[in-house]
């Protein structure tokens, strides 16, 4: 399975918002196989073309990507040809159910991969607040600066509380992890500290 080809399907993420974006693919493909290590030792390779996968959807539409993104795969016959049946059936199935906002992962890939993609797979509150400002920037083009600021943050703060389903998580690392990342976002937030949410906008990301 190591041999498997995956470039044509990493290349799609050259042309993704900043949000999803190599460096995107990369975060959440570390973070699923630290989590694999764990978790499902036996499939370290499965988890790694899940990852690689996951987003590919996108290049076709972003409101169902996830769905697209497992139709890609389910005519991909060259992917088919690789994997035995049930890994294929795992792979579908995790990259269709990878969204905090509808999935329902069953299967331990699938898990791993929902887990790995929550707050971007990031550990960096910056990285988070920064895809968030940036999908702003580029989806309400007419807010102010500042209202950029606080919209970012209202929507970090309202999908990533605890309950809320930014914060559905299936292993205690990941909790962890959305932790350290969310909790100044959502305090900042509340404190109404402009000054200090405005610090975490990294201009790295690129909009297209
Ligand atoms: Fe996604
Ligand atoms: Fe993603």
């Amino acid at each position: 399975m190591g041999n498997i080809d995956l470039s044509k399907h990493e290349a799609l993420y050259g042309s993704f918002d900043g949000g999803h974006d190599r460096q995107h693919l990369i975060a959440v493909r570390n973070c699923a196989l630290k989590l694999a290590k764990k978790y499902a030792p036996n499939k370290t390779d499965l988890v790694y073309i899940a990852a690689t996968l996951h987003d590919i959807g996108l290049s076709i539409d972003r409101e169902n990507h996830e769905i697209e993104g497992e139709k890609l795969i389910r005519s991909d016959l060259y992917l088919k040809s690789q994997l035995s049946p049930d890994d294929f059936e795992e792979l579908c199935h995790s990259v269709g159910q990878h969204r905090a906002s509808t999935g329902k992962p069953k299967s331990i890939v699938a898990k791993i991969i929902s887990d790995a993609d929550r707050g971007g797979g990031s550990n960096d509150p910056g990285e988070q607040f920064s895809r968030a400002y940036w999908y702003g920037k580029k989806n309400y083009p007419d807010l102010t600066d500042d209202e950029q600021i606080w919209r970012a943050a209202k929507h970090q703060t309202e999908k990533f509380s605890p309950g809320n389903y930014g914060r559905r998580t299936y292993f205690p690392e990941t909790e962890i992890r959305l932790k350290k990342i969310i909790d100044p976002i959502i305090k900042a937030y509340k404190n109404q500290d402009l000054k200090f949410l405005k610090s975490l906008v990294k201009p790295l990301l690129h909009l297209y």
